[in-house]
């Protein structure tokens, strides 16, 4: 049988990783893939991740399956991180979390249970959205359809266009929102604009999907839940798929969660049900060590303070570096107007490079920035802006 088959197509962003890593070149830059770098480059283990797991190391007693649904008190942290603590979807039990192989299992997971249940609801996704979402979502059956977001003419969100397209989609249907730090533009919408989006959501009795991929990384841990909390406050029912990947700097423990919200205590225990079967028939129970150390550094005070000043070590390197590149660019030369690049959030950025200008920064200066444009801006140094801005003016030219 498998030697009819044809070669699969490598996925675009891991292939790159991969002649970025066969480069000899040894001031290659590498602004493609999806993780956070320090100021050195390297990609380092949280001092409050070491702490909790030297922790663990002394109190775990148990190697032991875990639950469908992971662990309860890794549950309830997720929720008091997302909502806040003592609100009142949780004190009225209308939330129930399940902890996942990263966000990824969480949206696999998510992306079961609507085409199971749910086989008519259509899954509408930004245009552009991360390149993963529509094979996930197609992967587990789930129709799939596209909402505009982003003005490549402005660079910025293409707000009245994106509320037109909500206002034709179907009562039913699911609409997938990033929380924050919108993947790949970085651009996200206003708290004001949250307001009418929720307002659209509900008239048209839409269900929204919440990726919440990169919780501190944008304004702060609390604030950039603004979105979610707005969404939450006047919807009946809500999918939230959040990673730990990115803000505990967690990316090969694989931890994640979803999180549903429902009418009642009573409708969310059968939706949790409903969540348990997918999961024993996908991977029967999650892994147990990365959510171990999430909850232990949420549950104790003093680790949960000083992982947000971790957060805030990344979220501010990710910003002055968004900033140094904008001015680095203008003390090369470049007339092109790059400065919104400062105004957005996250690790990603539309950098507006056509495809033959990322080709040419590829080939000529080992310079690896995914076909789309999208940037990496946590790949950027002091050490290698220069070069990198240098490069940009000369394919720009
Ligand atoms: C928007 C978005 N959602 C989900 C994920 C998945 O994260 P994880 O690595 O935890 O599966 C990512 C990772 O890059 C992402 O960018």
């Amino acid at each position: 049988m498998f030697e009819q088959l044809e070669a699969a197509t490598p996925d675009a962003i891991l292939g790159l990783t991969e002649a970025y890593k066969n480069d000899p070149n040894p001031e290659k830059i590498n602004l493609s893939v999806g993780v956070y770098k320090d100021a050195c480059g390297a990609t380092p283990v949280l001092a409050t991740v070491k702490e909790a797991e030297a922790r663990l190391l002394q109190s775990e007693k148990t190697k032991t399956y875990l639950p469908m649904a992971g662990s309860a008190e890794f549950g309830d942290r997720v929720q008091s991180l997302l909502f806040g603590a003592d609100h009142e979807l949780i004190s009225s039990r209308r939330v129930v979390t399940a902890q996942t192989p990263g966000g990824t299992g969480a949206l696999r997971v998510g992306g079961d249970f609507l085409h199971t249940l749910f086989p008519g609801s259509t899954l509408w996704l930004s245009q552009p959205t991360w390149p993963n979402h529509p094979g996930i979502f197609s992967a587990a059956g789930v129709p799939i359809q596209t909402y505009p977001y982003f003005d490549v003419a402005t660079n910025a969100l293409a707000f009245d266009a994106m509320i037109d397209q909500l206002n034709t989609i179907p009562a039913g249907d699911i609409d997938l929102f990033h929380g924050c730090c919108h993947n790949p533009t970085g651009v996200d919408p206003t708290p004001a604009q949250w307001e009418q989006i929720t307002e659209v959501v509900c008239q048209r009795k839409l269900v929204p999907l919440v990726d919440f991929a990169y919780q501190g990384f944008g304004d702060g841990v609390e604030q950039d839940a603004t979105g979610l909390r707005i969404l939450s406050r006047q919807v009946r029912e809500m999918l939230i798929c959040n990673s730990f990947s990115k803000n505990f700097s967690l990316y090969n423990e694989r931890i994640g969660s979803l999180t549903l919200v429902a009418g009642s205590a009573e409708e969310a225990q059968t939706v949790m049900g409903h969540i348990k079967l997918r999961i024993r028939t996908n991977y029967s129970n999650p892994p147990a060590h990365g959510g171990s150390i999430v909850a232990a550094i949420l549950a104790d005070s003093k680790l949960r303070a000083q992982w947000h000043k971790e957060v805030e070590v990344m979220r501010d390197r990710i910003c002055s570096m968004r900033e140094l590149f904008v001015r680095t660019l203008t003390t090369r030369g470049v007339q092109q107007d790059f400065s919104f690049i400062a105004n957005q959030r996250g690790m990603f950025s539309f950098s507006g490079l056509n495809p033959s200008q990322v080709a040419k920064l590829r080939e000529d200066y080992s310079i690896y920035i995914v076909g789309s444009g999208r940037v990496n801006v946590a790949g950027m140094t002091e050490a290698n802006i220069d070069r990198l801005c240098k490069a940009i003016a000369t394919v720009l030219d």
